[in-house]
């Protein structure tokens, strides 16, 4: 990643305020595929957007760039104002270091299709670990933050349970509330009901619409789940190729939908369906 001039990249119109997230012309490459084209992606602050696409076109990836996961190849990435890749020296962009990369990403917090909780650890415990250990919140502090968070997503009187003893459902929640105790900006959400049995995929999509109608989170989402995108997104940005083909509000894209690969892939989603 070499040097560049921060005015290259502007985070932000003159006058407008700055997304909360922001991708400027990023690309990522494995060998020759290229799997972000130049993307350009605006997230504002409390703004709920869902990704959706054919699989292989890029929506994990942009979830795991954001989580620094991943490093780019080209552009800059933008979280809170700040350069997520790079660091803002006279001027210049330079590549980010470790202690750059950490304080960006607690800022944000992630939600995968496998929950990946700590298996020997209680859910309160699951939760309390990142704020006691990263934080430095007392053990007090923590304790009460996490039981606040595990009422919130319905796990109030599972709290001393171990992963193991829990449906998957409730698990995702667990993940959920773990996420939250970190107090993130940004939560990002990758097709967090796939692997869940049908019928407890509703107790996990009501704790993301709670957090929508509740909280001032910014959320980036990708879901299969065509019908929740559309009754809880602001956006929803249809991916191919590592790129966004078409993007606008859920009405819109779902009901007027102008491109033809958009079309074809809602057309075969709905037939799966
Ligand atoms: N570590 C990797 N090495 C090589 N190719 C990868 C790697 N990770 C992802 N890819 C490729 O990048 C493309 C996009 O992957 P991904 O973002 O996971 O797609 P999606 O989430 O939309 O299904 C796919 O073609 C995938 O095979
Ligand atoms: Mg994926």
């Amino acid at each position: 990643m070499d040097t560049k001039d921060v005015s290259d990249f502007p985070l932000a119109i003159e006058g407008d305020p700055a997304p909360m997230v922001s991708f400027r012309k990023v690309t990522k490459s494995y060998g020759n595929l290229t799997v972000l084209d130049a993307l350009d992606l605006d997230v504002a602050e409390g703004e709920m957007v869902t990704i959706i696409g054919p699989s292989g076109s890029g929506k994990t990836t942009v979830l795991r760039m954001l989580m620094t996961l991943e490093t780019i190849n080209g552009g800059v990435i933008y979280v809170d104002g700040k350069p997520l890749t790079h660091m803002e020296r006279g001027g210049k962009l330079v590549p980010a270091n470790d202690r750059h990369l950490r304080q960006i990403r607690s800022k944000i917090g992630m939600c995968f299709q496998h929950f990946n909780l700590f298996p020997h650890m209680t859910a309160l415990e699951n939760c309390m670990e990142g704020p006691v250990h990263v934080l430095g919140l007392t053990k007090q502090d923590a304790r009460e933050r996490s039981e606040e968070l595990l009422a919130m997503v319905g796990m109030a009187d599972k709290r001393d349970q171990h992963p193991s003893r829990l449906s998957g459902g409730q698990q995702q929640r667990v993940a959920i509330a773990r996420a939250l105790a970190m107090r993130p900006k940004v939560m990002l959400f990758d097709e967090v009901t796939s692997a869940l049995d049908p019928e407890v995929i509703g107790e996990v999509t009501n704790v993301i619409r709670t957090l929508v109608s509740e909280h001032n989170l910014t959320m980036l989402m990708v879901t299969h789940q065509m019908g929740f995108a559309r009754d809880i997104s602001d956006r929803i940005c249809f991916f191919y190729g590592g790129r966004i083909e078409e993007q606008g509000a859920p009405d819109e894209l779902f009901g007027n939908p102008q491109r033809e690969r958009t079309q074809q892939f809602l057309s075969a989603v709905k037939e799966a369906h």
